[in-house]
């Protein structure tokens, strides 16, 4: 049995971990939505993470994104991408990587979570569709591949429009501070 360690993303890991995404969502990943909410955001730090294989490399890894949604600017996370290098699938690594960076969310007293992803694979992790028109996002999304978890009970109910990277919402907050007199 080999041994996998898992730990938080470092800069230096940033070459091998985009190599790892490439081969697992292929270059057009960069066009996606998700994409739109992760340009120019800060990911959060203690909540990405990797898992390396002894003698392998990073053989998965999961990241998490700052979001505000909303007039209310609820604060939630985005999840993605999570990946696992086509040679360590099935072998639960995925749900390694889910478990551990949720677990610390909660400790972390972040609420919601959202994501853009495989509805099969995710509701299995307790994740639920987010209802038609609740969340908008900044890009065509397939509404059946976006999903929320709560992880405080009754968070999503605050979550109501337009999903943001905090800095996006700090420009808009200036422009409208700026134009109202
Ligand atoms: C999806 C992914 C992250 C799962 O990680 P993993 O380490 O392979 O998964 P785990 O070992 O934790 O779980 C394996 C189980 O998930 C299932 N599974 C894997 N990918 C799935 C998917 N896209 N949809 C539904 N189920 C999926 C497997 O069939 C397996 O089921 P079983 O336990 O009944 O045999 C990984 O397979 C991956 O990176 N895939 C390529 C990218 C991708 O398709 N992402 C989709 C999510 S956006």
């Amino acid at each position: 049995m080999t041994s996998l360690f898992v730990s938080e993303q470092r800069p230096q890991d940033d070459a091998e971990i985009d190599q790892l995404l490439d081969l697992t969502f292929g270059i057009a990943r960069r066009t996606k939505t998700s994409y739109r909410l992760r340009e120019g955001n800060v990911a959060a730090k203690a909540l990405s993470l990797t898992v390396r294989e002894e003698g392998f490399g990073i053989a998965g890894s999961i990241s998490f994104w700052p979001l505000l949604i909303g007039e209310a600017q609820t604060p939630a996370i985005l999840l993605g991408p999570l990946a696992v290098h086509p040679e360590k699938q099935s072998r639960g690594i995925g749900k390694i990587l889910l478990q551990e960076s949720l677990s610390r969310a909660q400790e972390m007293r972040h609420k919601l979570v959202l994501l853009i992803g495989d509805a099969p694979y995710y509701l299995r992790a307790g994740f639920t569709y987010v209802p038609t028109g609740q969340i908008d996002m900044p890009g065509p999304v397939d509404p059946t591949r976006l999903l929320y978890l709560e992880l405080v009970a009754g968070a999503m109910s605050a979550a109501y429009g337009l999903a943001l990277p905090p800095f996006r919402w700090r420009d808009i907050n200036a422009l409208r501070a700026a134009t109202s007199h």
